[in-house]
């Protein structure tokens, strides 16, 4: 029918985002067969009016406090229609109803809380007793855009089910002809294909072709590397990580459950295709696996990447990872020994899953000679490096379309994504159109990684912390993918040289161990979330040992702004955390009476973003048109994943263009990323896209005004030093009387656009270490053992806060994987089999609603960097506390220390009961 509102995301009744009203209710579209609708009413989003109060609620929301009512938008239609459902059938429901009634609704962006109030404000309960009026941020410098609380830029488009993503352009009836592929999976974790049978399958109608790993294109695909574009654009021979080139497009080896290898169908369904994997008749060499990395390093374990390491599974040190003991200062034996307290922990953090929305696809067609791939992968110019490289054609023949996507958070880079270039060799073979979708269980395809410190910390009596060791081993799963860049480049260069610079003698080893399972991979916080599980839980322990307070352990140790003591950062931080959760009144380790234990607890992280990064990525690019009516074209590109940098690169435009009066209505933002426009993207990682493009609104509106002064000097016969603009008007600087508007100048002209495009590096000086902390209040069940939290803080100083509520949303949605990943999510083998036990989001649990905690987002603009705004990302820093915030608030509560996510209710009372004995 070509509705495109509704998304299907789980196709299992997990999600909520195919939400319909049936005969006045809510029902699942996946899980209503078309014969049990027959004769009813179905009203899906696109039934309702853009002024439908609902959809009207979510755009707008951007009341303090609790951030957009959406980010990525992709379960929003699903959301807005089950609002609908429960507003019609109770007009005035209370926050339980609507959390109750909504709880069947998966938003991985984690938007519950706006969501909740987009409700509210919807049925006009805005003074409903379950709603907390929120502390407003204030900006430092009052600007018209930035900073301030307004919706999102595309916050009706989102709601309203209109913003297109990749399934909505790729309807099988605007391209008829078009085909669907379905990859091979190894059911084993380690196994080799001996024989391949395709001819049963080939004969299965519907069946177009089918490339297997023997086909001699396929076998001209060059190894690539996970990584092997980080966050600038690589050529394939100055690729990131050249040592673990250890994927081969569709190879015969298989090294976990799910790993897509062998051959490839494309089908006149996903169906069909289905069917035709099941016909394939294969003989496989199943090989002994290896799910543990400790026990992956034994010389007896099964070697899984010969090529990369003939002696083990260990990876290879050296070159751009940096040896396995990768920073060495000082003398930590010594120092150890000549600490007063030496506290010694270990963390143990698991592979926890990116869980997006909008499963990872491509559709690719060729023009002749022209490769032409629409993606929902968020890095363009990559991409398109990347298939250049590996089919060997100019760059030129290669364009790239990223349009709406549903969520990102990190999940994976171009090159460990072998189905892009697969789905474009079919479309090659084929003649036509090719879609590659995966499904909800296929998109289980790589996580966080599993990770576990141990860290030995030395102090003197007045809390001096002299020494440091850190000893790490991590699952890479099958593949290296990012896993380096966790183990070695987030601790060695951004905590050594940051947030440890002053700590004298500092040891770090690690270790990147091959398994049998998921690949660990690039996700929010790649390395942070791991590392501030075990730092945060160090310095708890310490604090202890000296009798020391935490945050004043922290403060001493820990801020500085490049060598001076102590920073204000860190510290606004912890004094406007502890203050909020109310730190004065904690108590001592397991103090309180009864079964029902309450603790609270903090953890601390350096921001996300200093000088050197924003470098490393090269060039911005951006253009803006200002049409003769004066509306704007801004191309900003940037794949956006939800995290708010189009409201951002539209606020900042509005702001620099405000001598024009320009606003943001005047401005349309270009949602698809396009490589044929000749703008590099903006890749969305490192939290940094919204504030860059911002820094160069200023350099463009210079140069629009000294455009637009030539052509207004021409145009009234005088010279551009006479005249300067305001107010979008021409005016003589010796008569500011004497004034025309610039509208009749360019109307009188010959109505072409006024052009400017700015690419510039951005500054490079290292400025400082913005930070941000949580502060977790918790109750821990001590006959359950479920941990139930009572109140989150997240503190961050974000240097400039470009888009108050894309802010707060993102405080408060990180909360959403870190609450998941602290609590309730948790990939599980069959350590018999090495079968995933729970790759599906029945089994997998992500925070819905009813589980989403109250969330307090703090603001600050203690810290400034280099440039404009000098503005520090957020979006990945919120999540790098949680864990260690809520183990803390654990001990605070029982007094019991645990050191190994998620805290589900048996491990807790595992832990419980061991003290107990
Ligand atoms: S797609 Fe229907 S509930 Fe997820
Ligand atoms: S806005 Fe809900 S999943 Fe992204």
């Amino acid at each position: 029918m070509g509705l495109t509102g509704l998304k299907v995301s789980c196709d299992e009744g997990a999600c909520g985002a195919c939400t319909v009203i049936k005969d006045g209710h809510a029902v699942l579209s996946c899980m209503t067969l078309a014969c049990e609708a027959g004769g009813s009413d179905v009203l899906t989003i696109e039934g309702l009016d853009d002024n439908d109060p609902v959809i009207k609620a979510f755009a707008e929301q951007c009341e303090p406090g609790y951030g957009t009512a959406m980010q990525c938008g992709y379960c929003t239609p699903g959301f807005v229609m089950a609002s609908k459902a429960l507003l019609d059938e109770n007009p005035s429901p209370s926050m339980k109803q609507i959390k109750d009634k909504l709880s069947g609704n998966i938003c991985r962006c984690g938007t519950y809380p706006a969501v909740a109030k987009a409700v509210l404000s919807a049925a006009e309960l805005r003074k409903n007793d379950g709603v907390i009026i929120k502390e407003e941020f204030k900006p430092k410098i009052s600007r018209n855009y930035i900073g301030t609380y307004r919706p999102k830029d595309d916050g009706l488009e989102k709601a309203s089910g209109q913003a297109h993503y990749l399934d909505d352009l790729f309807l099988k009836r605007n391209f008829p002809d078009m085909l669907f592929a379905k990859l091979l999976r190894c059911p084993y974790p380690h196994a080799r294909i001996k024989q391949i049978d395709t001819t049963e399958a080939e004969k299965l109608p519907g069946v177009k072709t089918i490339l297997t790993y023997k086909d001699p294109d396929v076998l001209a695909f060059k190894p690539t590397n996970a990584s092997w574009t980080g966050l600038d654009t690589r050529h394939y021979e100055r690729m990131d990580w050249p040592n673990y080139q250890d994927r081969q497009v569709l190879s015969d080896t298989g090294r976990w459950v799910g790993d897509e290898i062998g051959a490839i169908v494309a089908a006149e369904s996903y169906d069909i295709a289905d069917e035709a994997l099941k016909l394939l008749k294969i003989e496989w060499e199943v090989l002994p696996f290896a799910l543990d990395p400790e026990k992956a390093m034994q010389p007896e374990a099964p070697i899984i990447h010969p090529n990369i390491n003939p002696e083990g599974n260990i990876l290879p040190g050296g070159g751009f990872c940096g040896p396995d003991v990768f920073v060495d200062r000082g003398d930590v034996a010594t120092a150890f020994a000549e600490a007063d307290e030496v506290a010694e922990v270990t963390s143990k953090h698991h592979n926890a899953e990116h869980g997006v929305l909008d499963t990872r696809g491509c559709c690719v067609l060729w023009e002749g000679d022209r490769l032409i791939c629409w993606t929902n992968y968020y890095q363009g110019d990559q991409t398109r490096m990347h298939l250049a490289n590996m089919f060997n054609i100019p760059l030129n023949k290669v364009r790239i379309c990223i349009p709406y996507i549903g969520g990102s958070f990190g999940r994976g880079n171009t090159g460990d994504q072998p189905f892009l270039l697969i789905t474009a060799l079919l479309s090659k073979r084929v003649g036509c159109p090719v879609k590659f979708k995966h499904t909800r269980r296929e998109d289980f395809h790589d996580t966080r990684n599993a990770l576990t410190w141990t860290i030995k910390m030395g102090a003197k009596k007045d809390g001096t912390i002299n020494s440091m060791s850190f000893y790490g081993i991590i699952n890479s799963g099958a593949y290296a993918d990012s896993t380096m860049a966790a183990l070695k480049h987030i601790p060695g260069i951004e905590m050594s040289e940051c947030q440890l610079a002053h700590i004298p003698n500092l040891r770090m080893e690690g270790y990147a161990v091959y398994t049998n399972i998921i690949p660990g991979s690039c996700m929010r916080g790649i390395g942070n979330n791991q590392i501030n599980l075990a730092i945060g839980l160090a310095v708890d322990v310490m604090a202890e040992k000296l009798k020391i307070d935490p945050i004043e352990l922290t403060i001493k140790n820990f801020g500085h702004e490049w060598e001076t003591l102590p920073d204000k950062s860190l510290e606004a931080c912890l004094r406007t955390g502890a203050q909020k959760i109310g730190w004065e009144d904690r108590h001592g380790p397991g103090e309180t009476k009864g079964s029902k234990k309450r603790g609270i607890g903090f953890s601390f992280n350096m921001g996300w973003h200093t000088g050197w990064q924003e470098v490393a990525r090269g060039h911005v690019q951006l253009g803006v048109k200002l049409n003769p009516d004066m509306s704007v074209i801004l191309e900003a590109p940037m794949a956006e994943t939800g995290v708010g940098s189009n409201s951002c690169a539209v606020f900042a435009c509005a702001e620099a263009l405000d001598f024009l009066n320009i606003k943001p209505k005047d401005i349309h933002w270009v949602s698809i990323v396009d490589t044929d426009t000749g703008y590099k993207d903006m890749v969305q990682t490192d939290s940094a896209v919204s504030y860059l493009h911002a820094e160069l609104m200023p350099k463009v509106a210079a140069r629009l005004k000294k455009k637009l002064l030539e052509l207004s000097a021409k145009h009234l016969d005088t010279s551009a030093d006479k005249i300067d603009i305001r107010d979008a008007c021409v005016y003589f600087k010796n008569d500011p009387e004497k004034k025309h508007r610039i509208k009749d100048i360019l109307w009188d002209g010959d109505l072409v656009p006024v052009l400017i495009t700015v690419s510039e590096l951005m500054p490079g000086e290292m400025t400082g270490v913005p930070f941000g902390a949580t502060f977790a209040d918790v109750e821990v069940d001590t006959e359950t053992g479920k941990v139930e939290i009572v109140k989150l803080v997240v503190v961050s100083d974000c240097g400039t806060v470009m888009y108050a509520p894309g802010a707060e949303g993102q405080q408060i949605g990180g909360q959403c994987m870190g609450v998941g990943e602290t609590l309730t999510e948790e990939i599980i083998y069959d350590d018999a089999t090495g079968i995933p036990l729970n790759f599906n989001w029945i089994d997998y649990k992500i925070p819905t609603m009813a589980d989403f905690p109250e969330v307090e987002p703090i603001l600050l603009e203690v810290w400034k960097g280099a440039g404009e705004y000098g503005a520090c990302g957020i979006g990945e820093g919120v999540t790098t506390c949680t864990a260690r915030s809520i183990a803390n608030a654990i001990y605070n509560a029982t007094g019991v220390r645990m050191d190994e996510i998620p805290f589900k209710p048996e491990r807790v009372l595992s832990a419980l009961s061991v003290v107990v004995q």
